[in-house]
């Protein structure tokens, strides 16, 4: 997709987003903003427009599924900085808490059977500082990730 095609594609998402989202944020009363239902009202408001309530995106659109998948990237040297440096998330209106947060809900909840073990929670901080350099491809980028998932997942 071009940069004028994105860049309208973007508003015109955020503003159905901004229809659709943010009356449920206003229902959701502070006090019960527990963290993982703090997360998951940050991925309606700031994620789920594009990638649906269910993670499974709009593949022929371009808007990969989450589902099943997006913890792979976090097998692989970058992946983890990618899932940040996407638009979608560097960009968001969330704060830098609030996408960690996003970010930890949505591997677990779309992709727990693909997340290593090992997996460290992303921080505040670290988020902060990873954002601030938003890829410019994407494309790439993200194809350089899967050849080198390939490589670990086929022996
Ligand atoms: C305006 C639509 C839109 C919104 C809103 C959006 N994304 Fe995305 N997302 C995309 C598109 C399109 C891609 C594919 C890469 C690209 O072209 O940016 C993508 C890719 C991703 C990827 C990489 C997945 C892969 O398999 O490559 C992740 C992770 C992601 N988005 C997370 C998020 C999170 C978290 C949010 C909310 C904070 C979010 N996105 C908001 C459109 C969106």
């Amino acid at each position: 997709m071009n940069r004028v095609a994105r860049a309208s594609w973007l508003s015109a998402a955020r503003r159905f987003i901004g229809l659709v989202a943010l009356p449920c944020g206003v229902f959701v009363p502070g006090a019960a903003f527990a963290a993982p239902a703090s997360a998951q009202a940050g991925y309606m408001l700031a994620c789920q427009g594009c990638h649906l309530e269910d993670g499974r995106g709009f593949p022929q659109r371009g808007v990969p599924s989450l589902n099943g998948f997006v913890g792979n990237f976090l097998k692989v040297p970058g992946g983890r900085e990618f899932l940040v440096q996407v638009p979608g998330a560097a960009q968001s209106e969330l704060s830098d808490e609030r996408l960690a947060d996003v970010l930890n809900w949505m591997l677990r909840k779309f992709s727990p059977a693909q997340l290593p073990a090992e997996f460290v929670p992303y921080t505040a901080a670290e988020v902060g500082r990873l954002r601030t350099a938003p890829l410019a491809e994407v494309a790439p980028v993200r194809a350089r990730l899967l050849q080198r998932l390939d490589s670990v997942t086929t022996p």
